[in-house]
């Protein structure tokens, strides 16, 4: 009976815990979604079907603060409250004009038990400001002209993995594809790493298992909401086993560059000279590389996916952009040089449309440093309280991208990209916490985008179903495996 009494008081303790909380936003009045009992405003992952994405909820947070004609707005992960940006003024305002009050991006990190997950994205203030200075000249363009010649090199093996499938008449996976790539982009530019995933897998596979397991949407969305509780609880970030092995890899590299005085001005020396200056200690150096790893594995990865499955479906963009590059190798004497691929005006526009569909990283997180007031708002966001931009939301707003589901590059040509409303085109971010690679990362969709039109000709294979659901971030799994028919392009697909 006791038991029971016991029993029954943390059950009713608990529910009433869960109820005040959600009453954050009313006690403070600020405007908000309503929430469901327990899950917020999520979906309840027990009775739901649909098995919606976190950028997936934060877009019909969007929509719903949008509808309700506001301009942001709180909402509840679980019941955790958190307040949505819905106008890209507000994003000027937190990510640049007034950084100080933003910097932080309270992303969870598992100091204690798992120290490999403190980076670049999770390091906080001072350790964050000099970690980015020092990491600020990897992506220069003249080390970006050199990555150029070894990004080829990945593209030539890409080649030779589509002339294969060509030959035998098999199709694509675009989102293996799109892995393959990238782990090869980032382990030969940034760690000098030879890996051939074209060929052998096992590289790529590991780098996909850094964060992938079933548990993937409960343990992340569970950190997000509550990091103080998921680090009490030891939740790790990354898998340990895989994450284990990469880092016992990467010490390898280093051994074989010490041992034979090879020295590259990549990202992994960056890394061995600021530990020889003692600046960081091992744990850190494994951290930041695994971070490099999976920050472009993570994201060029999902856009090489989609960028073969638009190709695939829009024809007429694929023989439009395989005309531009002609034109541009005629120029260049059949060179394809860096200059020559900077120089295709309508890959930068295919691109650019790519993220703007697509973003890779569909949410922005801040947190505010200090109590800070909104330019208009009436109420006032307390300090620590956690901040999120819907980066998919606004690239998916009609008043800022009319027809936002129609994929046309054209919205970004030299007349139209004018026009695109300041800070409702994000998708690397903005300020001084925007993405550190988002040169190569361009450069590296580029290269790859150029070879694959330049030597294939794409076409959708007739078992995917349409329409495919885009879930990405945390994700970045397509619906659907999207499976390309491909042909040389000097022969015609029947
Ligand atoms: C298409 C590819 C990519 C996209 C769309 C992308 C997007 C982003 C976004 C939106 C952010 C957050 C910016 C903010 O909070 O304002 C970010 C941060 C970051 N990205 Fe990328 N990224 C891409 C590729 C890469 C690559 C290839 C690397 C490294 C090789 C990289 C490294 C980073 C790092 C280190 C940060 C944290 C920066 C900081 O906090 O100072 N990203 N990225």
């Amino acid at each position: 009976m006791q038991i029971f009494s016991i029993f029954a008081f943390i059950i009713v303790t608990l529910i009433a815990y869960v109820k005040w909380s959600q009453t954050h936003w009313k006690r403070r009045r600020v405007p908000h979604l309503e929430p469901s009992f327990l899950f917020g405003n999520f979906e309840n992952p027990i009775i739901s079907k649909s098995k919606r994405s976190m950028p997936a909820h934060f877009l019909e947070f969007y929509r719903k603060l949008k509808e309700k004609g506001l301009k942001c707005g709180g909402v509840y992960t679980y019941f955790a409250p958190m307040f949505v940006i819905a106008d890209p003024a507000y994003n000027k305002h937190i990510l640049l004009k007034n950084f100080h009050e933003f910097h932080i991006r309270d992303f969870y990190c598992n100091k204690k038990d798992q120290p490999v997950s403190l980076n670049l994205v999770t390091s906080e203030g001072e350790d964050w400001r000099k970690l980015r200075i020092k990491f600020n000249p990897t992506f220069t363009t003249a080390k970006m002209k050199i990555m150029f010649d070894l990004m080829m090199e990945v593209a030539k093996s890409m080649g030779n993995y589509f002339r294969g499938h060509a030959t035998r008449k098999i199709p694509i996976n675009a989102k293996q594809c799109g892995e393959y790539y990238t782990t090869d982009i980032v382990a030969t530019c940034s760690f000098g790493l030879d890996c051939n995933s074209f060929k052998n897998s096992t590289f790529s596979d590991l780098v996909k298992h850094l964060m992938h397991d079933s548990f993937r949407f409960t343990r992340i969305s569970f950190c997000f909401a509550f990091p103080k509780l998921a680090n009490f609880l030891g939740v790790p970030l990354f898998i340990p086993k895989p994450t284990q092995y990469i880092c016992d890899l990467l010490d390898k590299t280093v051994k074989e560059r010490v041992g034979s005085n090879i020295a590259r001005k990549d990202f992994r020396q960056i890394i061995m000279d600021l530990k020889r200056q003692h600046e960081i200690n091992d744990t850190e150096a494994h951290g930041h590389c695994v971070l490099f790893l999976l920050a472009g594995f993570e994201t060029m990865g999902v856009a090489l996916t989609f960028a073969l499955f638009e190709l695939a479906v829009n024809q007429e963009i694929q023989t439009r952009l395989r005309n531009e590059i002609n034109k541009v190798l005629n120029k260049y004497g059949g060179e394809s040089s860096y200059e020559a691929i900077y120089s295709i005006k309508y890959l930068d526009m295919f691109i650019n449309e790519i993220l703007r569909k697509y973003p890779p990283v569909a949410i922005l997180n801040r947190t505010s440093v200090t109590d800070v007031r909104l330019p208009d708002a009436d109420f006032v966001i307390e300090k620590g309280t956690k901040i999120v931009i819907p980066v998919i939301g606004f690239h998916h707003d009609p008043e800022y991208f009319p027809e936002p589901d129609k994929f046309d590059p054209e919205r970004f040509s030299m007349e139209n990209k004018q026009n695109v409303k300041p800070y409702a085109y994000i998708p690397f971010g903005d300020g001084p916490r925007s993405c550190i690679g988002e040169r190569f990362a361009k450069q590296a969709l580029k290269v790859g985008i150029f070879s694959i039109v330049k030597g294939y000709k794409l076409k959708l294979n007739p078992t995917v179903k349409l329409p495919l659901e885009f879930e990405s971030s945390f994700g970045l799994v397509p619906a659907t495996d999207i499976l390309v028919d491909i042909q040389e392009a000097n022969q015609v697909i029947r």
